[in-house]
């Protein structure tokens, strides 16, 4: 079979069983700040294990796009030196919220693969959890799998966890011996390729909390996950993953690129390279596809270290140029059937690869000069072994992955402190995780809040009043807020892009404040920072609100203005974004936005800077379209597909239920999107962009005003245009810029008169008072202290004062602020007749003033910062010039 047969039959099978068969989430997760990469099918289901969301479904199943390269599941470093390992793959997976349980998990993984897929039951080994006898017993009494290959194994191996917290439980592996002569029972669970897990079964009951505790949820599940490359190579009988039809056309590309052919053996310097190329050029196109972009920290570090490791063994096969990007077609080719996004976002992302290449290619040079230091000092103080703080220098500073280190290190016959690295690596963590700490959300700032997640979910009904007569079924105090959860709310919870809703909650005896509203799964919380008690008509502190126990009847209202402004900018939002299209081209994609009733910002994928006219153009196009007062329209609920088939845009990198909401303005703009909207474009008034910048590479914002905000802004400026003119007398036709550039013009002018005449009149001075200096032995000695003059006013006259009279010599000092200058000269007479050189005089005499100069024997300057010392400093430069006189 084809691996996209594979694929198909899973969920052709599961789909007969009364699954649901859902899309792959995006491997970057939309909400859920404790995972950097979708790690396994279950992630977009978390929040229904922890009984935090619904789906309109019991059973579902899918193919995941995975990526493993950093967290609990790490499979980064055995990627490229086995067979079977990747850091991104796709995992194969089905799925019950509180339905079947683990009979029907056991016994329809077994059909499947033995019935289905006919895979050679003798072939198989199953391990469960040591204390289940629950499965124990389902496999040996509802199986035919021979008795002696289940076995049992402990918590490191049975128990799954998704992460350092959150849903896990015992499972049950099913492993494929491909020994030759079938004797791998021994290599169940040693890390060999010979015999490898093939599907997981997990029996979901517990939610790990951040202290370690185990606490039940309060419905079971089941989550699986097999991975689809693996039973490919299983089916397809190769021994390894890479050589299936997954992997075939990159490693032809990779090929076409280098020259290298690729020959399947496990230890081939060239062959490890090529499976290191192939997985990461996987990873980073599928992570960029979705929206993550190569940076400095986060997701986009992994990202940007995957990237520089495939690049340095691209050098293994010859290659010194940018090669990755070059892949991203071929991938786009294979699989953008399956994964549309590949083709959609291919141009956009091969830009962004081969612009990261290219600058980890320069680092990448200048990294290998540092190392190269680092290999002599250590040799020259004797060491065997790189420190760990240059080898986490090389890291750090210049992008070197510590295998990297390791291996160049090992060529020229070095070892690596890698604890001393891993020190170094623990302390940035730490830092790094104290700096997420800092960012998180809302949540896990009150030890309460998740309280709230096991409340009945909040209806929504603000798409349509802005005002409800409900009840609260949850509250929490803290400190200084309250979180108010209500049955039905027309509150809106930011998502989308789209700041949460203001407004007031009363009740009998109090009106709250919202200042805030946030979901938490399917609740909408209300945070109110102020509340008032109308009983006794006195503000009082949030914390001293206190509610009977039970349902509370309130009634909640939006802040209307705040609301239709955020709505102003959420429409001209969309507008934008089509406009940008049309305007740019069909490669400009939202890469982000966020609105509120303030302003909105939105983000997207474009190469340059947009120029002046660009911006005109479509802010002119907004406008006019603003003008026309087209409807907005709003889908309610329609099926995924039939939006997308009608056109709509779908923000990558959002997850999107199998129904969606889609506003369209007809023929303006259509998108999948569930905020709220003016019913009118007309409604938004004016649109103004404020500013234009770049956030990434390849990544553009636009900031902008509508409505009430845009109008006083350009009022402000108005205003301000027609106080310069009144300020410069302007006739109303006169022009503002003509009369601002004359003025300009000619106060440049007055500055260069200015300027001549402050030169003339300090010559003149510095004339005076050298006629009325002391001469000694001939030479006329001038100590002047003057007020500050520019230095090169100072300079000019210095100079020509000095071309009159050859046979002078001086100093000139002024003070300003604390600050000393000296200048010092010395005319042909002087240097020729008695050697007086004014830069070693001035920087005699600068001593006394704690400073120091230099310059010609000709003229020189100097500067010191002890102004009480300026008489001494005369003092020393006579005292030197007198010297050198007398003693010729
Ligand atoms: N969530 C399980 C795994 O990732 C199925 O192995």
């Amino acid at each position: 079979m084809k691996s996209r047969e594979i694929r198909q039959s899973f969920l052709d099978f599961f789909a007969g069983k009364d699954h649901k068969i859902v899309r792959s989430a995006p491997v970057i997760p939309a909400d859920d700040p404790t995972l950097l990469f979708t790690n396994a099918g279950m992630n977009q289901f978390k929040d229904v294990f922890l009984g935090k969301g619904t789906r309109p479904y019991l059973r579902a199943a899918d193919t995941q796009k995975c990526i493993r390269a950093s967290g609990k599941h790490n499979d980064l470093e055995d990627v490229g030196r086995d067979t079977y390992h990747h850091t991104f793959f796709e995992m194969l997976g089905n799925w019950s919220f509180g339905d079947y349980y683990k009979k029907e998990a056991i016994t329809w993984a077994w059909e499947l693969l033995t019935s289905v897929w006919k895979l050679p039951k003798e072939r198989l080994y199953v391990t469960v959890y040591q204390d289940d006898d629950e499965s124990f017993m389902i496999w040996q009494e509802d199986t035919d799998i021979p008795n002696d290959h289940i076995l049992r194994f402990g918590e490191k191996d049975n128990f799954w966890e998704m992460g350092e917290t959150g849903p896990c439980g015992p499972c049950s592996e099913i492993h494929i011996d491909l020994t030759e002569d079938g004797s791998g029972k021994e290599l169940v669970n040693v890390g060999d390729y010979r015999v490898i897990e093939l599907w997981n079964l997990v029996f979901i009951q517990y939610n790990r909390q951040g202290d370690g505790r185990l606490e039940p949820l309060p419905q079971k599940h089941v989550d699986t996950g097999m991975g689809f490359e693996r039973v490919a190579a299983v089916m397809q009988g190769k021994s390894s993953n890479y050589d299936t039809d997954v992997f075939t056309p990159l490693f032809d590309r990779i090929t076409e690129l280098t020259g290298v052919s690729y020959k399947a053996s496990m230890d081939d310097p060239c062959d490890i390279a090529m499976r290191v190329i192939a997985d990461h050029a996987r990873t980073l196109t599928f992570a960029l596809a979705d929206g993550a972009m190569p940076s400095n920290e986060g997701r986009g570090y992994v990202l940007r270290r995957i990237l520089r490791r495939a690049l340095r063994y691209s050098r293994t096969l010859g290659c010194s140029e940018p090669l990755l990007h070059q892949l991203v077609g071929t991938l786009a080719l294979s699989m953008g059937d399956v994964f549309p996004e590949l083709q959609k976002q291919q141009e956009t992302v091969s830009r962004i690869i081969r612009s990261e290449e290219e600058s980890f290619l320069a680092t990448l040079d200048r990294g290998i000069e540092i190392f190269n230091e680092v290999i002599a000092s250590a040799k020259a103080a004797g060491l065997r072994a790189i420190t760990g703080d240059d080898a986490f220098r090389l890291y750090d500073t210049f992008g070197f992955p510590l295998d990297l280190t390791r291996l160049m290190a090992s060529e020229a016959g070095f070892g690596v402190d890698e604890e001393g690295f891993e020190h170094c690596m623990q302390e940035q963590k730490s830092r790094a995780r104290q700096d997420r700490k800092d960012k998180q959300h809302l949540q896990d700032e009150d030890g309460e809040w998740r309280w709230f997640s096991l409340e009945r979910a909040s209806v929504f009904t603000g798409y349509d009043s802005l005002e409800e007569v409900s009840s609260i079924t949850g509250v929490s105090v803290s400190p200084d807020r309250i979180f108010v959860v209500l049955d039905r709310t027309p509150f809106y919870a930011e998502s989308g892009g789209q700041s949460g809703d203001r407004g007031w909650i009363e009740t009998a005896e109090y009106r709250l404040k919202v200042s805030d509203t946030r979901k938490d799964g399917d609740a909408v919380v209300h945070v109110v920072t102020e509340a008032l008690d109308t009983v006794r008509d006195s503000a009082i502190d949030p914390a001293d609100v206190s509610f009977d126990a039970g349902k509370l009847a309130c009634r909640a209202s939006v802040d209307r203005h705040n609301r239709q402004d955020a709505e102003r900018n959420h429409t001209a939002t969309h507008l934008l974004h089509a406009a940008l299209r049309r305007i740019l081209g069909q490669h400009v994609q939202q890469k982000g936005s966020f609105v509120s009733a303030e302003r909105l910002r939105f983000d997207f994928s474009h190469f340059a800077k947009l120029t002046g006219e660009e911006l005109l153009a479509v802010e002119a196009e907004v406008n006019e379209q603003i003008r026309s007062a087209e409807p907005v329209l709003k889908h309610q609920d329609i099926p995924y597909d039939e939006a997308i088939g009608k056109g709509a845009l779908a923000f990558f990198g959002d997850k999107y239920a199998d129904r969606v909401r889609v506003v369209e303005i007809p023929g303006l703009s259509i998108e999948l999107c569930g905020g709220t909207h003016v019913d009118s474009i007309g409604q938004i008034g004016l649109f103004k962009i404020v500013s234009e910048s770049s956030v990434a590479s390849g990544v553009r914002r636009i900031e902008a005003l509508t409505g009430k905000a845009a109008e006083q802004l350009m009022w402000k400026e108005y205003r301000e245009l027609q106080d310069i003119r009144h300020m410069l007398k302007l006739k109303a036709d006169e022009a503002v810029m003509g009369k601002v550039a004359e003025l300009a013009e000619s106060r440049k002018e007055l500055e260069k008169q200015l300027q001549e005449y402050r030169s003339a009149a300090f010559s003149a001075t510095l004339q005076q008072s050298f006629e009325a200096a002391e001469t000694v032995g001939g030479i006329r000695l001038l100590m002047l202290r003057i007020d500050p003059v520019d230095t090169e006013t100072l300079r000019q006259a210095v100079l020509a004062l000095r071309e009159r009279h050859p046979a002078s010599v001086g100093l000139i000092c002024s003070e300003e602020g604390g600050k000393v200058s000296l200048a010092a000269f010395s005319g042909q007479q002087a240097i020729s007749g008695f050697g007086l050189d004014a830069s070693k005089l001035v920087r005699e005499a600068a001593k006394a003033v704690q400073g120091g100069g230099g310059g010609k024997p000709e003229f020189a300057t100097a500067g010191g910062k002890e102004p009480a010392g300026i008489e001494n400093a005369f003092d020393i430069f006579a005292g030197l010039v007198k010297e050198k006189i007398t003693a010729d």
